[in-house]
């Protein structure tokens, strides 16, 4: 191995990045990619002297910043005027066109990503500096945090000198992702993606910026003229050098073709993987950006364009108690109906007791919602509060009556009856029916609550004896249609396995992971129910402590829901109707993670089912809680703190995903 043969191997992977982030492109797959990695991580441990600042292992992050370093401009960074209308767009061309002398411009038009302004500096090629914008004049050097981020290159493909702006930010689904590990962890949710994004790249940790995935997009040249004519063409000029730019931007001659286009972003924007707030719209020539100048705080060449708000007041009709799959009883505001951003919001939920207690809300009260893109509506605060009495937890549950406890953590409140709760009842069967579960397609939530309030379906087992004839009967039926979803209940009783019917019980602690040790201990539903008789709780319970992943919480949760008589009833109705799915028996792993154990926590790149997969396909075992018998603790974003403590004490060591793919490259 010599240096150059290093440097080229950096070289492949900064290319890798170039095709997955700006051509969207890859050429390879994830192993190879992480097997270059590797790779790299090998050489440069054993040449330490040969590592390049950018080299792709540098963005793992590194030491916590002790804070940010400031930068200052000679020239300041401009923002952008805003207008808000079309006539107001109208007023800015005219502006444009009388300062240009009767000439007619034409525009480029870009979305406004609604993510963190950030200033690149490459010099000879190389990422030299990134810094906020800041006040305009002075911003601060967040570089070690930039580098994490893989969509911007470290190294261009020639070794130019050139400085460029744009936006950091985080995908909607991303976003969603995030937000919705939070909420399920009784958090409470990030308020949005732009938010989340300049959280990320403040924080002073560069290790923990690598576990928040951010993106970005490149949209203006400093100095621009000197690689084109035009402001589009230096754009696409810096694409070819590897930045990432918008491929959303468009060309428009003069007013009509500019006021077309605009009309037309009414509906392109919520398709966008990203938040926009608005679009750009800026001279494309450089000499004509000349002539017109700037004012003393913005360009008179350029200017925003706002989309209508997303944010809009309405009147609480009252509160809807929703009770969910596993009991919790969660607050719902049900709203008088309001349009926000195209869609008609009539309900939001609360998440939990403790924000109702501090918006202190109650029926009529006017409050203020948001509704961004696909992203969940969110009641941001009461802004008139009716004559009428505060809104407080209930005690006993709105479906079955009975009384409500408080969880551990004192924020959830639930009902304890389970099968025996109508409304969970129903969720149940919702959960059950789930895209990796039991996978029926075709059996939504709403025909869900057709068949029973048809009283066709009180179970799950039920869904198993359902016929054509009784679904043609239903609202929105036809034969077709009820053959489709007979057909594909008996293929998913076909294709079941045991695990994935544990699973699809919702027991309280027992998803896909920790399913399959216990699945894979009893062989099918009739002999875990043939051992349950046999055996006290005591020894079910210290049975299944003994499988790997498998803690007390979990086999105390397993324990209760096999004894408890609604469910008993529902499990052996299910036997009966034949749904008893044998576990296959896998055969011993080989593989880089033959015999390790490994649970995955945290919001990772790759969903997590992929992750396992990967895991699995390498010989390894994925369980969902740290003990003594886990080899590594794979943490992502947002890991908790129980999970480390975990680790910390069972002396398992942690690793993010880099880690990971370090083990899996192993031959
Ligand atoms: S150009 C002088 N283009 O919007 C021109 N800005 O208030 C400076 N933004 O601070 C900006 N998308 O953070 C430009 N395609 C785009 C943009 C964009 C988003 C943000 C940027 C800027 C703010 C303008």
């Amino acid at each position: 191995m010599t240096r150059d043969a290093y440097l080229a191997l950096c070289q492949q992977i900064v290319e890798h990045d170039r095709r997955y982030y700006v051509e969207a492109a890859p050429t390879i797959a994830d192993v190879e990619y992480d097997r270059l990695m590797a790779d790299v991580r090998a050489i440069e441990a054993e040449q330490p002297a040969w590592v390049v600042a950018w080299s792709p292992t540098r963005r793992v992050g590194h030491q916590p910043l002790e804070g940010f370093s400031k930068v200052v401009r000679p020239v300041p960074m401009l923002s952008l005027d805003n207008t808000y209308s079309e006539d107001d767009l109208r007023g800015f061309h005219d502006r444009v066109v009388k300062g240009l002398d009767g000439d007619q411009p034409t525009y480029s038009i870009e979305p406004k990503i609604d993510g963190f302004g950030i200033e690149l500096t490459y010099g000879a090629g190389e990422l030299v500096l990134a810094a906020t914008r800041g006040d305009g004049t002075t911003g601060e050097d967040v570089s070690a945090n930039v580098r994490t981020i893989r969509a911007i290159p470290q190294r261009l493909r020639e070794d130019v000198d050139v400085v460029v702006r744009g936006e950091i930010y985080m995908t909607k689904a991303v976003f969603a992702r995030l937000n919705a590990e939070r909420v399920a962890a009784g958090e409470e949710p990030f308020k949005n993606p732009r938010n989340l994004a300049a959280g990320s790249i403040k924080l002073f940790d560069p290790r923990e910026v690598t576990r928040r995935p951010l993106a970005a997009i490149l949209y203006e040249v400093v100095d621009g003229e000197r690689i084109a004519a035009g402001h589009l063409a230096s754009l696409d000029a810096i694409r070819r050098l590897g930045i990432p730019t918008s491929t959303e931007n468009q060309r428009a001659a003069g007013w009509d073709a500019l006021a077309a286009a605009v009309a037309a972003w009414a509906t392109r924007r919520d398709g966008l993987p990203y938040e926009v707030d608005g679009l750009v719209i800026k001279v494309d020539s450089y000499e004509q950006r000349a002539a017109l100048g700037t004012t003393s705080k913005f360009p008179r060449w350029a200017i925003a364009y706002k989309f209508p708000a997303r944010q809009v007041t309405t009147r609480v009709k009252e509160l809807e108690l929703n009770v969910g799959r596993t009991g919790a009883v969660t607050p719902v505001a049900i709203l008088e109906p309001v349009e926000v951003s195209g869609t008609t919001v009539q309900r939001v939920s609360l998440h939990n007791w403790d924000q109702v207690a501090r918006l202190g809300i109650g029926d009529r009260d006017r409050v203020l919602i948001e509704k961004a893109g696909e992203i969940i509506p969110q009641l941001l605060g009461v802004t008139e509060r009716a004559d009428s009495p505060r809104w407080v937890a209930p005690t006993a549950c709105p479906s079955c009556d009975a009384a409500l406890e408080r969880e551990e953590d004192k924020v959830v409140l639930a009902c304890p009856n389970r099968l025996g709760c109508p409304a969970q009842r129903l969720a149940a069967i919702d959960f059950f029916a789930a895209r990796g579960l039991m996978n029926i397609d075709g059996l939504g939530e709403r025909i869900v609550a057709q068949v029973v309030d048809a009283g066709l379906v009180a179970d799950v087992a039920d869904l198993f004896v359902l016929t054509v004839e009784q679904l043609e009967g239903l609202d929105r039926f036809g034969e077709q249609s009820a053959r489709n979803l007979v057909a594909s209940i008996a293929q998913a009783r076909d294709q079941a396995t045991f695990a994935r019917l544990l699973a699809a019980l919702g027991i309280p602690h027992v998803g896909g992971v920790v399913a399959r040790p216990i699945a894979a201990r009893h062989g099918s539903l009739s002999k875990l129910l043939a051992t349950v008789d046999s055996t006290s709780s005591d020894q079910l319970i210290a049975q299944h402590t003994q499988i790997d992943g498998v803690g007390e919480v979990i086999a105390r949760a397993v324990d209760r829901f096999v004894r408890d008589p609604h469910a008993r009833v529902v499990m052996d109705k299910l036997i009966a109707r034949g749904v008893d799915p044998e576990e296959p028996v896998t055969a011993p792993a080989t593989g880089p993670l033959a015999g390790k154990t490994l649970v995955v926590t945290g919001t990772l790149s790759a969903p997590r089912g992929e992750v396992q997969a990967r895991i699995e396909a390498a010989g390894g075992k994925v369980t969902g809680s740290v003990t003594k018998k886990t080899d590594y603790l794979v943490a992502g974003a947002d890991t908790g703190k129980t999970k480390l403590d975990a680790a910390a004490k069972h002396g398992v060591p942690v690793i993010d995903e880099a880690g990971l793919a370090q083990l899996l490259a192993k031959p």
